[in-house]
């Protein structure tokens, strides 16, 4: 046998693997991500070993210190990563056999790269699921206060970016915190199917050693073990799940980031962003440009690619493990860290919205946005409403010609497209009056945003931490 050869599995080889080929079936360069959690797997795994007798104590406890040492080796960046030894598990066994001898070449047994890779994976995810899941909690509380403070302001509801009806800040937000809610749920749901462990699988049909995978599970915290080998080294699609549920949210945040854009622009004038969630123009002085919320928008595209990118992976794979299982890391990888850096950017950036309210609600006033309020005005005296939608137009039409808000016109105008308009229309015609009515479950009356602001901590509360 040649020298080269790798020793893991070069017994059968009769000539060294291509240079190339090394390289290009490689994955250390990325999955030396999970050495914290192929440190963790393996101490279960011979903690398991040696209980069921399989290992020595003595052997155990070999495993386990020199696992541990190099586990601080890599913290500090002293650990050595070999493309020869090819992935992040061959790298770390190798590592423990210099150290501690024949007993490092143990570890091994009744166990498979495929089961341990999977095992990795998972935890990995579990860890990545928990940081995630506090900075959107941070943001749904960020999104709630601000609600709770802004119940009051009135701005313009828009339908086809047209100026539709009042409604308030508050509201407007509430429907933000609405949309990371089922984000948050999903999350969670995703969560609970990726804490099963595949350990134990071995390569494809499990083990002849006498292994205890209830006690794998519960020193790695999974709920159970996976209940089908071949299944336990070929299912991903918990990383498809992961990338859905990050698809979904980042299609959301790219909602409000477009809408973070429009309402600091001139045109609209509905807030300010504070300076450090933007930046200048190199040429031109006057610029201030809400980056952050652009790039949020932007990045939501890596991760619909990403979400392909496992989608594709994973069609068409004949059961149990195929290599192809080594590309999931690199999507995934990334759609954690994006993630979580969106996630922690609109979580510091939301609480710091400063509302113009003045500019909110004169945006409101024009553009009849109580046209509505109007035609309700005309049914409850009487009218029908397709006669109450009819003049309304008409008012809005002379509103057009003449420059005026419905508020702004006298009573006798308003008489000119109906008898049945009293004195009391100008109540229904104000912005404050307009919302106020809509005083029920779900609708914008501040009272309401108030009262869910309430209820939507309460959800949170519940929520958290993983009690679905
Ligand atoms: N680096 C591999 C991966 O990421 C580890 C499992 C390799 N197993 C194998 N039979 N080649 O999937």
């Amino acid at each position: 046998m040649s020298q080269a050869t790798n020793q893991s599995w070069g017994g059968r080889f009769s000539e060294p693997t291509d240079a190339f080929v090394e390289r290009f079936t490689a994955s250390v360069n990325f999955d030396q991500r999970l050495a914290r959690q192929d440190i963790q797997g393996s101490i279960a795994h011979a903690t398991m070993l040696a209980r069921v007798g399989v290992l020595t104590d003595d052997e155990r406890d070999a495993i386990i210190n020199g696992l541990s040492e190099i586990k601080g080796e890599i913290e500090r960046d002293e650990f050595e990563w070999s493309v020869p030894l090819e992935d992040v598990h061959m790298n770390i066994e190798a590592r423990l056999t210099d150290k501690i001898g024949i007993t490092g070449k143990k570890l091994h047994t009744g166990r498979s790269r495929n089961d341990q890779v999977a095992t990795d994976i998972r935890l990995f995810m579990r860890d990545a699921i928990d940081v995630i899941e506090a900075e959107l909690v941070r943001l749904r509380e960020g999104m709630i206060e601000l609600a709770d403070r802004e119940a009051d302001t009135i701005m313009p509801g828009f339908t086809h970016l047209q100026t539709a009806q009042p409604v308030t800040f508050g509201h407007h937000l509430l429907a933000w915190q609405e949309m990371v809610a089922r984000d948050h749920e999903r999350l969670l749901d995703c969560r609970k199917r990726i804490n099963v462990m595949p350990l134990g699988a071995a390569a494809l049909a499990g083990t002849t050693y006498p292994i205890d995978r209830h006690v794998t599970a519960e020193l790695l915290g999974f709920e159970r073990p996976a209940e089908n080998s071949l299944d336990a080294v070929s299912d991903r699609d918990f990383a498809i799940e992961f990338t859905s549920f990050a698809s979904i949210l980042l299609m959301h945040l790219s909602r409000m980031s477009e809408e973070l854009v429009l309402w600091t622009s001139a045109q609209f004038d509905f807030i300010d962003l504070p300076d450090r969630f933007c930046t200048g123009s190199s040429i031109m002085p006057q610029k201030k440009n809400s980056d952050v919320p652009e790039l949020v928008r932007g990045k939501t595209g890596r991760i619909y690619g990403h979400l392909m990118s496992l989608l594709t992976l994973m069609k068409s794979q004949p059961l149990a493990y195929n290599k192809d299982n080594q590309e999931d890391k690199e999507p995934l990888f990334d759609a954690v860290d994006t993630v979580r850096d969106c996630l922690k950017a609109f979580a510091d950036m939301v609480p710091a919205i400063e509302p113009k309210k003045a500019s909110m609600f004169e945006a409101a006033r024009k553009g009849f946005s109580t046209a509505t309020d109007l035609a309700d005005y005309l049914v409850r005296k009487g009218v029908a409403f397709r006669d109450a939608h009819e003049i309304v137009g008409q008012s809005v039409a002379y509103g057009l010609r003449t420059e005026k808000d419905l508020s702004e016109m006298t009573l006798d105008e308003l008489k000119q497209f109906s008898a049945t308009i009293e004195q009391d229309v100008f109540e229904v015609l104000t912005l404050e009056g307009s919302v106020a009515a809509r005083n029920h479950i779900g609708g914008t009356a501040p009272d309401q945003v108030r009262a869910a602001a309430q209820r939507a901590r309460e959800a949170l509360a519940t929520l958290k931490g993983g009690s679905l």
